[in-house]
């Protein structure tokens, strides 16, 4: 568990993101591990082998042409293998468009697992509510997009039982890990997840309940990743998105500290490609995707007291690495507003409302 306020100073190399540690996710790292060797191997063989016939040959000029036939024999056999040894040897890649993806600005991880159990309980109650209103029952399929730390890929899994099936997507492979681990802790044995990319499904399969929360805000492509998500809802099935928007956030009396997390998250999730007002723009943007018109709500939560104050603490800290990396803050602004916000948290006198949630869904018809 992250002890809120425990630390103020930034990691030198920052918090990992996606996983931390893992393999760059991007085409570039395709190119490092395929096409590089590849055309190191080449030169290199090519090179050898021309090198060994001359030593041997050229004094003897009739066998010149089949040693250069043998040569190119040779050479193409040593170049195809060192073209496919990258994609024996090369750690697993998520693959994912950089034009459809903004980056994912959080740390991921443990940390961010962390970070994600504590947002869920804080909206547990609305999306419990949210999913009786959508009508989630036994048997159903289920497709939780972004699932993370999987708080609600479990509600999802309690509601549709044993002859029902949750499928939980996410790029975080170390927080699937993890999330793996409590679902089989806690005897849920319907749940399957997988590493992927939200904005390329890739599944044929048809669900009757297609969920994310919190995701599409940091989808270069919202309405082409809706767009997606639709086509995977099965006739009678819906597509449920909860999202938040930043700009109902506050905290009174106001706080530098606070004034510092709205103002600068929402700036990386911009340069990041993302979009802080993503929540009230889900009503639009599922009609542009095609998606029948929504039905939506917006729920807001209060808090003087308790851990969900320490959201904003724990938003600055897992955004500090890309916020530095983007130019969006210094390193001594960002500890300055962690010390503030640390007391504004611990202050019982001050009142926080959470970026309001808005949550959109739409059924396609049978
Ligand atoms: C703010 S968290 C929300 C997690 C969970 N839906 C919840 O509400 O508790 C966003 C999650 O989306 C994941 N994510 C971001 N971009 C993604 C993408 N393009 N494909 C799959 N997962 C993505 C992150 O790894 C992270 O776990």
């Amino acid at each position: 568990m992250v002890r809120p306020g425990e630390t103020t100073s930034l990691p030198p190399n920052g918090p990992a993101r996606n996983g931390g540690g893992g393999w760059p996710e991007s085409k570039n790292a395709w190119i490092c591990w395929s096409v590089v060797p590849a055309l190191t191997g080449m030169i290199c063989t090519k090179w050898i082998v021309s090198a060994t016939l001359w030593k041997l040959y050229v004094p003897r000029c009739g066998q010149l042409r089949g040693a250069m036939k043998r040569s190119a024999l040779v050479a193409t056999t040593c170049t195809l293998l060192c073209s496919s040894l990258p994609f024996l040897v090369a750690p697993r890649t998520v693959e994912c468009d950089d034009h459809v993806m903004a980056r994912y600005v959080i740390y991921g991880g443990r940390p961010g697992y962390d970070r994600l159990k504590m947002l869920a309980r804080r909206w547990q109650a609305t999306t419990s509510a949210l999913l009786d209103d959508v009508g989630v029952g036994a048997g159903m399929r289920c497709l939780d997009l972004g699932c993370g730390a999987g708080d609600v890929t479990f509600e999802l899994a309690r509601r549709v039982g044993a002859s029902g099936r949750v499928v939980g997507l996410d790029l975080d492979a170390a927080q699937l890990d993890l999330t793996r681990a409590e679902s089989q802790r806690i005897g849920l044995d319907n749940i399957d997840l997988r590493v992927g990319d939200v904005t390329a499904i890739g599944d044929g399969s048809g669900y009757d309940v297609v969920y994310s929360r919190n995701v599409i805000q940091h989808l270069g492509r919202p309405v082409d990743a809706i767009r997606g998500m639709w086509e995977v809802v099965r006739p009678g099935g819906v597509l449920v998105a909860e999202d938040v928007d930043f700009e109902g956030a506050f905290c009174e009396p106001r706080c530098a500290g606070h004034d510092f997390w709205l103002e600068t998250y929402q700036a990386t999730l911009r340069a990041s490609g993302g979009d802080p007002l993503s929540g009230r723009r889900l009503f639009a943007r599922f009609r542009e995707a095609g998606v029948p018109t929504p039905q939506v709500t917006v729920v807001q939560c209060l808090d003087f007291t308790g851990e969900a104050k320490f959201v904003p603490y724990l938003t600055v800290e897992g955004t500090a690495t890309t916020m530095v990396e983007l130019g969006v803050a210094a390193v001594e602004e960002i500890e300055s507003a962690l010390v503030g916000l640390r007391a504004m948290a611990e202050d019982e006198t001050s009142l926080c409302g959470s970026p309001r949630m808005f949550q959109a869904w739409s059924r396609r018809l049978m």
